[in-house]
């Protein structure tokens, strides 16, 4: 299956597009710039070779052409992206990973984007995809870093079942990673702010962290 990932030059879709890779995914490292796309394309398959990534390089109209999309810009830019490719993306499950966020010296400050939330924005942009919210909350570095497991629970919320689904198979094949169905879209704006408190806790605890729930055995 191909995954498109549109603003993948940034630390969280490049990130987001080596691990994907390492899992047997074929993925589109997307940008506004297909030169910019290249170069981290190569960077990614040259610090990991060996690992024969599948990984090819694309504008994100490009990459908008995959199977399944993963909007990966600042939150900002995310509605006005899957928008500029809306024709590609109808019928498709697009994975919004943005989280709306303000830096205020030292605290990082949870933001409200029209519509609530981040992914809520995103699905009134492109209302023919089936949009859903996740891996707002693994850090960047440690899933590009192909060396180690990513430990996180990832949350899924989404309108649409198939969107759900289809994320939930994705996140089930990264070893370590637990994919975990939050209900509806309207829990992106929660999902979203809370990664505020995980920003915070890094700069307190000079640490990068993720979520994992307890209480959830069989899952
Ligand atoms: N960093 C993390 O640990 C982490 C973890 C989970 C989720 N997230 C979320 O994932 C998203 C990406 O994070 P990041 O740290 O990778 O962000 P970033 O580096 O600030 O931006 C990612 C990419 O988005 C594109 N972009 C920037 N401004 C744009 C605009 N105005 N319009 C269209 N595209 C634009 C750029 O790619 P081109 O210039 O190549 O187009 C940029 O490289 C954020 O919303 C963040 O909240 C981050």
């Amino acid at each position: 299956m191909q995954i498109g990932i549109l603003g993948a030059t940034g630390p969280a879709g490049s990130g987001l597009a080596a691990r994907l890779a390492s899992v047997g995914f074929d993925v589109i490292v997307g940008s506004r710039s297909k030169y910019k796309a290249m170069e981290v394309r190569d960077r990614l398959c040259d610090h990991w070779q060996g690992r024969e990534l599948s990984i090819d390089a694309d504008d994100n109209p490009g990459a908008a052409n995959a199977d399944i999309v993963v909007i990966a810009t600042p939150w900002d830019a995310a509605g006005a992206t899957a928008a500029s490719v809306s024709r590609q993306l109808e019928g498709k499950v697009v994975i919004s990973m943005a989280n709306a966020l303000a830096k205020v010296g030292t605290e990082f400050q949870p933001l409200v984007p029209p519509r609530g939330s981040v992914a809520a924005s995103v699905q009134a942009a492109v209302p023919k995809s089936l949009v859903a919210a996740a891996f707002h909350h693994v850090p960047a570095k440690e899933l590009g870093d192909l060396g180690e497991p990513v430990e996180s629970d990832v949350l899924i919320c989404s309108d649409h079942p198939t969107a759900t689904a289809a994320t939930v198979d994705i996140v089930t094949k990264i070893p370590s990673m637990r994919a975990l169905d939050a209900g509806q879209l309207s829990n992106a704006a929660p999902i979203e702010a809370f990664a505020a408190v995980l920003l915070q806790l890094n700069v307190k605890y000079k640490t990068r962290v993720a979520v994992q729930f307890t209480g959830l055995r069989d899952v």
